[in-house]
């Protein structure tokens, strides 16, 4: 028996193997992750010249670090002697230099190549062209945001451009001033699904009736399972009796200061290609960002911002975060419980987008446009 393939007035989504397959992944490594402006770290995060993290981007493990003017640096993780990882943690901070451990070459906070056991024995060695491989850097939102290409495409018009056609509006993103806002909570979801399931999930509502109750009770509109046409523009608005974005629609805190009186009582969401889901709300901002670590793994990393006043007075936080903390573990359940099914021969044609999430369509042409012939 074979799976038939869906009528005329439905569509397919990809084929199971573009979920599963490792070979599918590693084009996607390639020629999304490692070609595109990727959102790896929150820059509050670097908070003084020394600290650091390591992220895994594509293929690679790049150090991200503050040097000692303030500004961000990043650099592959990899030590131009024999190739060891300079650091193996997530985070930490050195005093003023990257030191090996393996044979103890040593690259202060700009990378250059600073000290090497007996290096004056090795009058050959050109200590310039052994700095560590830098990698691209932004910072927007308050994020950094890294690009591996020799070339990297346009920040402006490919992420910042980008949200203000999905926001429908100009200027709407920075009213709520998401670079000066604070982590009032982390979250980290380790989630055993393709990256590409999480993506779809956001961007659709048809299953917002059935898995996310407490988040219709906020956004009644989403019931319906249209919501997708809210993430274009006009935002969802609140429930009537509803008085803050919390797990019980009770008040949240107070309203980030640049938000104007039309999006207040709002819900915006937008996906900013490859790999993060911006939330707007009055009091808060909820970003992910995903690092897709293999064809069925992908590590989130959510964090809620709020006005700095309201984290440093010690305001309640709980009722607004877990409201997108429960969104969060119904929507990755979701993904996880598909994710194994997506190598049954049932999905080896895949299955369908019902028309309220035919858009998903457009992100699946944009996922195959990138890949190429080769992923077919
Ligand atoms: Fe780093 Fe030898 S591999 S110093």
């Amino acid at each position: 028996m074979t799976a038939s393939s869906p009528p005329p007035s439905l569509i397919a989504t990809l084929p199971g193997g573009h979920y599963t397959d490792e070979r599918v992944f590693a084009l996607e490594q390639e020629r999304i992750f490692e070609s595109m402006w990727f959102c790896a770290v929150r820059a509050a995060d670097l908070g003084r010249p020394g600290a650091f993290r390591t992220v895994q981007v594509g293929r690679e493990s790049v150090l991200v670090t503050r040097a000692r003017d303030g500004s961000v640096r990043a650099f592959l993780n990899v030590c131009r002697h024999r190739g060891a990882r300079l650091r193996t943690e997530e985070s930490g901070e050195v005093r003023r230099t990257f030191r090996c451990p393996y044979h103890a070459w040593t690259y202060d906070l700009e990378g250059r190549l600073v000290a090497a056991p007996n290096l004056a024995a090795m009058p050959d060695l050109d200590r310039a062209a052994y700095g560590l491989v830098g990698v691209h850097v932004r910072e927007w939102l308050g994020y950094v945001w890294l690009c591996l290409a020799d070339d990297p495409p346009p920040f402006e018009a490919d992420v910042v451009g980008a949200v203000v056609t999905r926001l429908g509006e100009e200027g709407l993103i920075e009213n709520y001033g998401v670079g000066d806002l604070e982590v009032g909570r982390r979250i980290v979801y380790d989630v055993k699904a393709n990256w590409k399931l999480l993506v779809e999930n956001f961007m659709e509502c048809y299953h917002c009736a059935t898995i996310h109750p407490e988040l219709v009770g906020v956004l009644p509109e989403f019931a319906g399972g249209y919501a997708a046409q809210s993430f274009v523009g006009h935002g969802a608005r609140f429930g009537a009796e509803v008085r803050g974005f919390t797990v019980d629609g009770s008040q949240g805190v107070d309203r980030i200061p640049g938000v104007s009186e039309d999006q207040d009582r709002r819900y915006y969401a937008i996906t900013i290609r490859p790999q993060v889901f911006v939330n707007l709300v009055p009091d808060h901002v909820i970003i992910h960002r995903m690092f897709p670590l293999s064809a069925g793994r992908t590590v989130v990393e959510c964090d809620w911002l709020f006005h700095r006043d309201v984290v440093e007075r010690g305001a309640d936080l709980g009722p607004s975060v877990e409201l997108f903390h429960r969104v969060n573990a119904q929507d990755f359940a979701a993904c996880e419980r598909c994710q194994p099914a997506m190598a049954s021969r049932a999905y080896a044609r895949g299955g369908v987008l019902v028309p309220s999430e035919h858009h998903i369509r457009a992100f699946h042409d944009w996922v195959l446009a990138r890949l190429g012939p080769a992923s077919a």
